[in-house]
């Protein structure tokens, strides 16, 4: 399971020649975006359903010049996957002003994969879920949306969503975190990765009978690299911390996501020869900004440590989250590669897009997507 240093070092070199490249204006491949999952994909939905602290308001978004609801100081993978195929950035499904013909953003902050119901079975009720937004929510948003986006005849609806790009994902994270409050990493793993990813694959299945046929599941980052986790779970034991001090089990609980993701896409893409399933990693290349980080235009000293935060080893604090006083972000948030002590800042994500776009960090690359078939 454990990545090699040899095979860590061509995604090194791969991503930031990929990062070098100037992307060409693309021509229209895809006729719509539709994108399923947390905070890493959420454009705008949080702020309108649950509150719009504190992601509706600076520091989040400085690097755009206004806040928008994302995760970040600016934008997110999903909408770098946009702008490159020529579409407009993926519009909040909640925000009901908007024209969903170029596709709908369904992910909300905090979202989890499973379903409320299914914590309280495990006896997790805490933290409680933010809102109601997991992936079965958020999957009949979609079907209560679809009617007006294509519904003249069967073969356009087809053709419609056959063509559109599909994300579900990332989702996970925040079930974890879930059972984390009330588990040990190690029954983590063992007993609820599987679960999770039952429910993903479950979705990507569901939208393969809607009619969708190109479908990107991304996976989890490092979690131990996170400063929240590095945080909130400190080890005494220096050997529960790698060579990057990040926490090895925590990692290990991504890492054997990722192992089954790319299995059930693998599967998927068996059962349905006429769908391309693609699975786009977020594990590498998280890694590889740790393994070079001036290569990526990142400072060696802070790759652990996020850019907005109340303080402490890692400049995280859960009871001064940036946005809330007295946290305060940094500098330059471009030399960080950790935004908020969860998310990611723009150019870790922009960099993680164009690796989805080209490859190597996407398999198949989601720009063959639209070729594939
Ligand atoms: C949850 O708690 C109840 C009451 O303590 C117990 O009977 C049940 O077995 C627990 N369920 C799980 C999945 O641990
Ligand atoms: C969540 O949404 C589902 C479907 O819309 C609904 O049946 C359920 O009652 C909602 N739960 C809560 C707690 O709002
Ligand atoms: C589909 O039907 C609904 C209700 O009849 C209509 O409002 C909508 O505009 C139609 N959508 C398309 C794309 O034709
Ligand atoms: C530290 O962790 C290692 C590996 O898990 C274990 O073998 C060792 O006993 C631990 N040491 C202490 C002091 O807990
Ligand atoms: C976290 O922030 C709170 C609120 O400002 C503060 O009272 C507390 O001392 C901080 N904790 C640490 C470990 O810095």
């Amino acid at each position: 399971m454990r990545v090699s240093v040899a095979a860590l070092l061509v995604v090194v070199v791969v991503l930031h020649v990929a990062d070098a490249t100037v992307l060409r204006p693309q021509k229209l491949l895809f006729p719509a975006i539709f994108s399923f999952g947390d905070s890493y994909a959420d454009t705008g939905n949080y702020i309108i359903e649950v509150d719009p602290r504190p992601f509706n308001f600076s520091p989040y978004g400085d690097t755009l010049g206004r806040p928008t609801g994302r995760a970040s100081d600016g934008l997110l993978p999903v909408d770098f996957v946009a702008n490159a195929v020529g579409l407009p950035l993926v519009p909040p499904y909640l925000d009901r002003s908007q024209d969903f013909s170029k596709g709908a953003n369904f992910a909300v902050i905090g979202a989890r994969a499973l379903d409320q119901a299914f914590f309280l079975e495990q006896n997790v009720t805490s933290p409680a879920a933010p809102m109601n937004s997991s992936l079965s929510v958020q999957l009949r948003w979609f079907e209560e949306l679809k009617p007006s986006l294509c519904n003249a005849t069967k073969l356009d609806c087809d053709d419609y969503l056959g063509k559109s790009l599909f994300f579900v994902g990332e989702f996970g994270g925040n079930d974890y975190l879930a059972f984390l409050s009330a588990k040990s990493v190690e029954q983590t793993t063992q007993t609820f990765v599987p679960v999770v990813i039952n429910a993903i694959a479950a979705a990507a299945e569901r939208l393969i009978q809607h009619g969708a046929r190109r479908i990107v599941l991304p996976g989890n980052i490092p979690m131990g690299c996170l400063p929240a986790i590095l945080t909130l779970y400190p080890s005494p034991n220096a050997s529960d911390y790698d060579s990057y001090g990040c926490l090895d089990k925590f990692n290990a609980l991504a890492r054997y996501h990722n192992e089954l993701l790319r299995r059930s896409a693998r599967e998927l893409r068996a059962k349905y020869p006429r769908a391309a399933i693609a699975f786009a990693d977020y594990y590498q290349p998280v890694l590889a900004f740790l393994t070079a980080p001036a290569l990526f235009g990142f400072d060696r000293s802070t790759t652990l440590v996020a850019c907005c935060g109340g303080g402490g080893e890692y400049n995280f604090n859960a009871t001064a989250f940036c946005g809330f006083p007295p946290a305060t972000a940094c500098e330059d948030p471009s030399r960080s590669v950790s935004w908020d002590g969860i998310h990611l800042t723009q150019p870790a994500f922009r960099k993680i897009a164009r690796s989805w776009l080209h490859g190597p960090s996407s398999v198949p690359p989601i720009l063959t997507l639209a070729l594939e078939l």
